[in-house]
C-alpha cells in the first residue's frame, strides 16, 4: 500500500509539473485528491491493514496530499505568471484615445434665481432666514391677522394635516416666527426663502411652489423704505430700466397693502401678449406689517414699524427667462433644464 501510495506521488508530481494550462491542473487536482480521487481511493483500502501499519500509512498520505497540493498552488502561480506576461506583451494601450466625457451637473433655474434673490437683498443688509414647511395654523393664520373664520383663508386653500396643523400656504409665517425670536431687538431685516403649498394646479399655479419672504421692522420704517428697497430689487433683477409701480391691495398681514408690478421685460412697457397688452407684469405682494401682526410677534406698534413682502419665485425665472409653463420646472426633463 505504501509503494501504490509512493507510485501515485511520483505520477502526480510529474503531471503536475508538466500541466500547460490552469484548466488542466484543476483537472489534475480532481483526478488525484479528489473526493473519488485516487489518493481517496487507495486509502480506501486501509482498513485491511494492521493496527501499526494505518497511522504510518495514514501520515504518509497526509504528507503526499500536502505535498501535492503546495505543488500544484506552484504550478498555477507560474501559470498565471505566464499569461500574464504574455498578456503584457501583447497589448498596447493607446494614450491618445480621447476619454470618456464625464457629465457636470448645473443648478437647476429655480435654484439658480433663488440664490439670486438672495444675494441682492443680502447686499441690501438683509439675513437668511428659515421656518417649517408643515407649519402651525397659528403661524400661518392666527399670527398673521386671519383668525379661524377670516374668507381671505379661502385664496389659500391648502392641506391641512389636522385642524391646527398644515402645509404653509405662504412664507409670511416667518415674519412672525422670527419676530418673536428677535423682540425687543431691531432691527429685523430678514428675507425667507423656500417652499410653499396651495391647492392649485394649471400653467402659472403649481399646488407646491416657491416664494421668498422679507421682513424689515425697525424705528421710523416707511413706506418710502419699501418702495426703495423694491424698487432697487426689480432693476437688479431685470435690469436697470426697469420701472415700478405700487397698486393698492389687500392682505390681512398689512396695512396699507399694495401689490407691485414691473415694467414688462418683452415688450419694455409698449403693451404685448406677455403683459396682456398692458405693459405692466405683477411681481409681488407687500405692504407695512400691521399694527396686530407686530403687536402678537411682541413688538410695540406704537414705537416700531415695518414692511413686508412676499414673491414666487417661479413667476420671478418665467419672467426672466420667457418661460410660459410653471410645470417645466418640474419635469425633470434635461432638454429644458441644460439651456439655463
Ligand atoms: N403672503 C402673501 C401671499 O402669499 C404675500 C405677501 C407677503 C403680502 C408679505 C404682503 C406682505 O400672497
Amino acid at each position: 500500500m505504501e509503494e501504490k501510495l509512493r507510485n501515485l506521488a511520483t505520477e502526480a508530481k510529474e503531471a503536475v509539473e508538466k500541466a500547460a494550462t490552469l484548466n488542466e491542473l484543476s483537472n489534475l487536482r480532481v483526478k488525484y485528491l479528489g473526493k473519488k480521487g485516487h489518493l481517496t481511493s487507495i486509502l480506501r483500502g486501509m482498513g485491511s491493514l494492521s493496527a501499526e501499519e494505518r497511522p504510518r500509512v495514514g501520515a504518509l498520505a497526509n504528507e503526499i496530499r500536502s505535498q501535492l497540493e503546495v505543488l500544484i498552488a506552484g504550478r498555477t502561480h507560474e501559470l498565471k505568471e505566464a499569461e500574464r506576461e504574455e498578456r503584457m506583451a501583447r497589448e498596447t494601450i493607446d494614450v491618445t484615445l480621447p476619454g470618456k466625457p464625464f457629465l457636470i451637473g448645473k443648478k437647476h433655474p429655480l435654484t439658480k434665481v433663488q440664490e439670486e434673490i438672495e444675494s441682492i437683498f443680502l447686499g441690501m443688509g438683509f439675513n437668511i432666514a428659515e421656518g417649517p414647511e408643515v407649519e402651525l395654523d397659528y403661524y400661518n393664520f392666527e399670527a398673521l391677522n386671519l383668525p379661524k373664520d377670516h374668507p381671505a383663508r379661502d385664496m389659500q386653500d391648502t392641506f391641512f394635516i389636522n385642524p391646527e396643523v398644515l402645509l404653509r400656504t405662504h412664507t409670511s409665517p416667518v415674519q412672525v416666527r422670527t419676530m418673536e425670536k428677535t423682540v425687543p431687538n431691531l432691527p429685523v431685516k430678514i428675507i425667507c426663502p423656500g417652499k410653499v403649498y396651495r391647492r392649485d394646479d394649471d400653467a402659472t399655479h403649481s399646488p407646491m411652489f416657491t416664494q421668498v419672504e422679507g421682513l424689515a421692522v425697525d424705528k421710523r420704517i416707511t413706506f418710502s423704505d419699501l418702495k426703495g428697497v423694491l424698487a432697487v430689487f426689480a432693476r437688479q433683477m431685470f435690469g436697470a430700466d426697469t420701472k415700478t409701480r405700487f397698486r393698492p391691495s389687500y392682505f390681512p398681514f398689512t396695512e396699507p397693502s399694495a401689490e407691485v408690478d414691473i415694467s414688462c421685460v418683452m415688450c419694455k412697457g409698449a403693451g404685448c401678449r406677455v403683459c396682456s397688452y398692458t405693459g405692466w407684469l405683477e411681481i409681488l405682494g407687500c405692504g407695512m406689517v400691521h399694527p396686530r401682526v407686530l403687536e402678537m410677534s411682541g413688538y410695540n406698534p406704537e414705537e416700531v414699524t415695518g414692511f413686508a413682502f412676499g414673491m414666487g419665485v417661479e413667476r420671478i425665472a418665467m419672467l426672466k427667462y420667457g418661460i410660459d409653463d410653471l410645470r417645466l420646472f418640474y419635469d425633470n426633463d434635461l432638454r429644458f433644464l441644460a439651456q439655463f
